[in-house]
């Protein structure tokens, strides 16, 4: 459990927390790159970080983020006209151009330089893997980007798709890190019982040499977690008895303070979700599949963009998801009885069904819960983002914003004899190239 005061302080990422500070140490994901498809395209709307803010593409193709209300009486931005560098506001025409600078003031004398005089709160913004990312802190501490294990891959090595979430980014984040709900709450109905496949392992595209393809079954139900500090936030070791002298791993990470990345067998596609917080009441998710060997099958992006499960449907035009707590996320009864654990489709609203509708959401009060040994790891996760909450209030800078080489690694499925230490049975694997 947290008190009230450690909840607060986790959760609460607007401008003069301490949490919104380490946030704005970060690139963050802020919208996909097809929102601006071409140079003086129609601005969009951006919210983050409890900040409303403007994102448009300029004459060159530039990407950037104006504070969305015009400086002069505060009209707002999403209406203004983008024309040759700069997005001019129609009130009475301001133009401001990435940077923020007014570099057209019509309404003052000609030989007025008040433009000079004024700066509009504007963000940088960089393009990587078809997402663009953000920037909201101190201008002088500008961080790396993190070179995240999917983000060097082609574009057809990569799915992603970006949608709602109506709760606080951590308690969706925490799922995203929970190994032990998997099985339950992503699982399904035993036909011959009709009770839950417990043991049931739930990892894509797992499959053991001599046994068919998943879903299996294994004797061991209660997975051992194995948690690992690092430069750049958790490596979480998740092991199962296979035979008596082998242990299947499940190596996850998370990435601070934005992401998780879940493994598979080699070969396999992984998963990956980020979190970004819109205001304290509301996340945006990314979720991105990625192969680090090959192109997405056509069966699989057909199952991503139209099969329900993997990804959700939206409704057309927005990023808001068909099954939403508005609908209880089209829960199936019956479907709850013979075949999915949840009776909702889709995995991603299994997990939003548990996460968003009060009294959990949209701020879930963590000195109510009660932790058991597989929350260890929601322990962890925890600490480390508070410790790097109150680290910063101090004046330490957060080393993983400085060094984006150290988020290049992988995540990986993999069957070890007992005595070889996961990691280092999996080191070949989890850092590529970059072998250490
Ligand atoms: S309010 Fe924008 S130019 Fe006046
Ligand atoms: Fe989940």
């Amino acid at each position: 459990m947290l008190t009230r005061e450690d909840n607060e302080l986790i959760c609460r990422t607007g401008p003069g927390t301490l949490m919104g500070e380490l946030w704005r140490r970060f690139w963050v994901p802020a919208l996909m790159a097809w929102e601006l498809p071409e140079p003086d395209c129609a601005p969009v709307r951006v919210r983050l970080l409890s900040e409303d803010m403007i994102a448009y593409r300029d004459s060159s193709g530039r990407v950037g983020l104006l504070a969305a209300n015009c400086p002069h009486r505060g009209a707002s931005l999403f209406f203004g006209r983008n024309e040759e560098d700069g997005l001019r506001c129609v009130y009475h025409g301001w133009k401001f151009d990435l940077q923020g600078n007014c570099v057209d003031m019509p309404n003052e004398p000609a030989e007025s330089n008040f433009k000079h005089k004024i700066k509009h709160t504007s963000y940088p913004c960089m393009e990587r893997a078809g997402i663009i990312w953000t920037y909201m802190g101190p201008k002088h501490l500008e961080p790396e980007m993190p070179q995240l294990p999917w983000m060097a891959l082609n574009d057809d090595s990569r799915y992603t798709l970006k949608f709602l979430v109506e709760c606080n980014f951590l308690q969706a984040m925490e799922g995203d890190i929970d190994n032990s709900h998997v099985a339950f709450a992503h699982g399904k109905i035993d036909p011959d019982t009709s009770k839950p496949f417990l043991d049931r392992m739930n990892f894509a595209g797992v499959r053991i040499p001599g046994q068919p393809a998943t879903p299996y079954y294994i004797s061991d139900k209660t997975p051992r977690g194995i948690i690992k500090d690092t430069e750049y936030g958790l490596m979480m070791g998740w092991r199962r008895t296979l035979d008596e002298d082998t242990y299947l791993w499940h190596i996850n990470h998370w990435f601070m303070p934005h992401s998780t990345v879940m493994g598979t067998l080699k070969g396999g596609t992984f998963l990956s979700n980020m979190r970004v917080p819109i205001d304290d009441e509301h996340s945006w998710q990314f979720r991105i599949k990625w192969n680090t060997f090959r192109p997405l099958s056509e069966a699989e992006l057909h199952e991503y963009k139209h099969g329900g499960t993997m990804f959700p449907e939206l409704i057309p035009g927005t990023f808001r998801c068909v099954e939403n707590r508005d609908n209880d996320y089209l829960v199936d009864r019956e479907k709850q009885r013979t075949s999915l654990v949840t009776g909702i489709k889709s995995q991603t609203q299994q997990d939003r069904a548990v996460n968003e509708p009060p009294p959990t959401g949209p701020i879930y009060d963590r000195s109510k819960e009660h932790l058991g040994t597989s929350d260890a790891v929601i322990i962890q996760m925890r600490r480390t983002f508070l410790r790097a909450a109150r680290a910063l209030a101090n004046g330490q800078e957060p080393y993983a914003a400085h060094h984006g080489s150290i988020y290049d690694v992988r995540p990986i499925d993999l069957d070890l004899k007992m005595n070889v230490p996961f990691e280092e049975g999996a080191r070949q694997f989890l850092y590529g190239h970059r072998a250490r």
